[in-house]
């Protein structure tokens, strides 16, 4: 039987939540990757120490059956202080930046993206080398969000030029160009930009399991994150942005933003890799290009796929918590060994 061997996958966008959603969802990660920075929404957000240090302990105890390293964040603010970010530095990968309302749990995210707003806290984390992570989203149309927001990451990426600034889940072609441009920009990927377009959400019956914010955007946007992704780009990594909500919040008048695929990303990266004839690549997008960038020094943990059918399950369930995964009920052509 055909097999491929992932060494120490990395997901370098993940939302694990907190409580029984937490003790459902972690062990689906840590079980097949070695390692994932854990996004800092929750409610109330990640802004202290106290509350990182028990959040990362609470993610350990709900990953002990494995070797795994929960790569820890806070919910960037502007008041942060240097010394205050230097007394944290050795704990976090990375400050991560939402704008006021634009996704789930943001209410608290920075009101202006002014430069001259956000200068101090950037020169702090640029001086003491802390990486920022942006969603980077306006709140104009939602096909056009991501576009709009362009023109910020620019200016950041200019005024910071020691910053390290990860473009998060990008979804246009237009932020694959930019990414080019400046030294300092980086950019995670998602499965879901890779396989889906609006298509898959509102073409048909609608699929509120494939909403998530960036919105899944065009053909040709699909096709361009493909197209970069499978050669490996050096400044582009895996970031499932797995990101789960209860079936409730979902399926409903108000549906939530988020797609869970934390259980088969690996299974479909490997489709996608070998469709196209790049398995070579797919190592250095899921595991090599992240350490380069976030100079970390994985375990080693080879996870082997074989080409068998996998169902993907209806729901995954905790307690009182249920999940649907990405593509319930479809069958996958690779499996985890
Ligand atoms: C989730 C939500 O808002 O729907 N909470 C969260 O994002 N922290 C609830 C959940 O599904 O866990
Ligand atoms: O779809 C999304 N869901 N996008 C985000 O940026 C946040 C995430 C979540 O936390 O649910
Ligand atoms: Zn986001
Ligand atoms: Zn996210």
């Amino acid at each position: 039987m055909e097999k491929f061997i992932i060494n120490s996958a990395l997901d370098m966008h993940l939302h694990l939540r907190d409580d029984d959603m937490l003790k459902l969802v972690a062990p689906l990660t840590s079980k097949s990757f070695a390692g994932a920075l854990i996004m800092p929404n929750l409610l109330p957000p990640i802004t202290t120490k106290e509350a990182l240090l028990s959040y990362k302990q609470r993610i350990k105890e709900a990953t002990k059956e494995d070797i795994f390293t929960p790569y820890v964040t806070i919910f960037f603010q502007v008041e942060y202080s240097y010394s205050f970010l230097e007394d944290i530095k050795d704990e976090i990968i990375a400050v991560k930046l939402y704008p006021f309302g634009v996704t789930t749990n943001s209410e608290t995210g920075v009101s202006s993206m002014d430069v001259e707003i956000l200068r101090p806290t950037l020169e702090s984390m640029s001086k003491l080398g802390i990486p920022l992570c942006v969603h980077g989203e306006t709140k104009g149309f939602v096909m056009d969000r991501e576009k709009e927001f362009l023109p910020i990451y620019e200016s950041l990426a200019i005024n910071f030029p020691n910053l390290k600034i990860i473009m998060e889940h990008i979804s246009t072609k237009e932020a694959i160009t930019l990414l080019d441009k400046y030294d300092n920009l980086y950019a995670t990927v998602t499965i879901h930009h890779l396989l889906l377009t609006l298509d898959d959400v509102a073409g048909g019956m609608l699929n509120p399991h494939n909403f998530c914010k960036p919105i899944v955007k065009r053909y040709e946007d699909r096709d361009a994150l493909q197209e970069v992704v499978l050669q490996a780009h050096p400044k582009i990594m895996f970031g499932s942005d797995s990101a789960p909500h209860q079936k409730e919040n979902k399926e409903c008048h108000h549906g939530a933003a988020g797609v869970f695929n934390s259980p088969i990303a690996l299974q479909l990266l490997t489709e996608l890799f070998e469709k196209n004839g790049k398995l070579d690549n797919l190592n250095t997008f899921v595991s090599l290009n992240a350490q380069k960038i976030y100079n970390l020094k994985p375990i080693s943990k080879p996870i082997t796929l074989i080409k068998k059918d996998f169902i993907v399950p209806d729901v995954y369930s905790y307690k009182n918590e249920q999940v649907v995964p990405m593509f319930a009920g479809k069958t996958l052509a690779w499996s985890i060994k």
